[in-house]
């Protein structure tokens, strides 16, 4: 399992040392996420601050943008170092034109998709797609309750991607925890975003540990 450590759950005033533990640990990406309170209803953190911390990251980073038109963003998001730009089919009128721009921009291409938003409207583009990203919450905040439904959206995305022959892979984005996590691993997820389950557990090595030992 691939696990991805979303800084979003982490302590700010200490965001330097959370990506030190990170770096320390066995996550393999550290997770990014950057709201712009229209796309979503609630602002994170913007492009200065992940600029100031970015030496200080070793682990590849996957860089989740819940803000509209994010296609606008492909050079900050590159600037940063970012390997993965993850954007929201909801937010891109032309997602086959940011998608290449991203991957001509050196980034591998990561597309997210609402609870809403099935997965068979990716049909046209799957394998133009290194990675999509299903939102087991609704975006916009950390540790809210994971939607069971998605367990069956990702066996629809497994066969889709089965089907067209390419490698896409599939990430897991809130709620996954304890109870969840292997549920998520034997429906086919490929990658796992952790944010609560990692910061604010009593020891966040073992929650990460216990996400790469499923
Ligand atoms: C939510 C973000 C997630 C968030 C997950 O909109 O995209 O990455 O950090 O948090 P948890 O793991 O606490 O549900
Ligand atoms: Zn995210």
């Amino acid at each position: 399992m691939i696990v991805a450590a979303s800084i979003l759950s982490a302590d700010f005033s200490r965001l330097g040392e959370e990506i030190e533990f990170i770096n320390q640990s066995k996550a393999d990406w550290t997770h990014v996420d950057i709201m712009d309170g229209v796309f979503v209803p609630n602002i994170s953190f913007g492009f200065p601050v992940i600029e100031s911390v970015k030496h200080l990251c070793s682990k590849p980073l996957d860089v989740h943008l819940m803000v509209v038109e994010p296609g606008k963003f492909i050079q900050q998001v590159k600037s940063l170092g970012t390997e993965t730009m993850c954007v929201h089919y909801e937010a891109c009128t032309h997602l086959h034109r940011t998608i290449q721009q991203i991957k001509e921009n050196g980034m591998k291409a990561a597309v997210a998709l609402n609870p809403h938003t099935p997965v068979s409207l990716l049909e046209e583009i799957i394998c133009d797609l290194d990675m999509v990203l299903l939102m087991s919450v609704n975006p916009g905040f950390g540790g809210q309750k994971f939607i069971p439904s998605t367990l069956d959206k990702i066996k629809k995305l497994k066969k889709l991607i089965s089907e067209h022959g390419c490698n896409t892979l599939i990430e897991i984005d809130g709620g996954v925890n304890h109870d969840t996590a292997l549920l998520l691993k034997e429906a086919g997820a490929d990658v796992l975003v952790a944010g609560n389950f990692v910061f604010r557990a009593n020891d966040p090595a073992q929650s990460v540990q216990f996400l790469k030992e499923l």
